[in-house]
């Protein structure tokens, strides 16, 4: 897996991709119409990523609560992201790019299951850049699946209450494996978090920009990198200056 990073380089990048749909309304267009350019800017963010050296990239692409979406814009969306891995998939090997996906997998239709599943084997060899897409995914579902995870685990008596510690919590979670997002991004202006990382944000950098997602181009990417690598990282300890 890539482990080296260059100085002033997040190790892995998280983005709240937002604003598709005002992107289009400024148009007069349809919702659908954002969210087909904003998938532009997730091949753009994806190859910069790559030329960049980051080594990890996660995308929020479907939240948890955005099954509350009219019907159609969900279908729009599902169908944006098939078109999207059956278009890609040779291109993200080109680049070396690692695709996987985070979220809870049973809501989804059994054909894009498959897709993803594919894509993810056909894309696994692949160590220049860990791309994941969290789909159906929400902070809150991601804690709790742990927590009975873990519960199962000590009812059957493997663990005991006293052996869950920060570590032990985090390899149960869906993000197992990553590192935690140095950088979180959030696009149009909005700022929270919207249930995104909930555990993982802990010590994230967040920066929130005002472009909207379809706008988000390499610049944007290098302007927030220039942003995060000049923010003191303090985890709780006194200021650098002061010691
Ligand atoms: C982000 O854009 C895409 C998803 C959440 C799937 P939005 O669709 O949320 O765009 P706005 O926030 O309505 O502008
Ligand atoms: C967050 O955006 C989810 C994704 C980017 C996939 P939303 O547009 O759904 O968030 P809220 O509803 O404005 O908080
Ligand atoms: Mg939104």
């Amino acid at each position: 897996m890539p482990e080296t990073v260059a100085a002033g380089l997040p190790r892995h990048i998280a983005i709240i991709m937002d604003g598709n749909g005002r992107w289009a309304q400024q148009r007069y267009m349809p919702r659908a119409f954002g969210h087909r350019e904003g998938a532009e800017g997730v091949r753009r963010t994806v190859a910069a990523c790559a030329e960049l050296g980051v080594p990890y990239l996660t995308l929020f692409a479907f939240s948890s609560e955005n099954w509350k979406r009219p019907v159609e814009e969900v279908d729009d969306l599902m169908w944006l992201l098939r078109s999207y891995l059956l278009r890609e998939v040779n291109e993200l090997n080109r680049q070396q790019v690692r695709i996987g996906f985070i979220g809870d997998r049973s809501a989804l239709a059994p054909d894009l299951v498959t897709l993803i599943t594919t894509t993810e084997m056909q894309t696994l060899h692949n160590d220049r850049l860990v791309f994941t897409i969290a789909l159906n995914y929400g902070g809150q579902n991601d804690i709790i699946a742990a927590a009975q995870e873990l519960a199962r685990e000590a009812v059957a008596g493997h663990i005991l209450p006293e052996d869950i510690n920060p570590e032990s919590f985090a390899s149960k979670l869906m993000t197992s494996g990553l590192p935690d997002p140095d950088l979180i991004i959030r696009t149009s202006g909005e700022q929270r978090l919207s249930n995104f990382m909930l555990w993982q944000a802990a010590y994230s950098e967040l920066i929130f920009i005002d472009t909207l997602w379809p706008d988000f181009s390499r610049q944007t990417l290098e302007q927030a990198i220039d942003m995060f690598s000049r923010r003191e990282r303090r985890f709780g300890a006194a200021t650098r200056s002061q010691t």
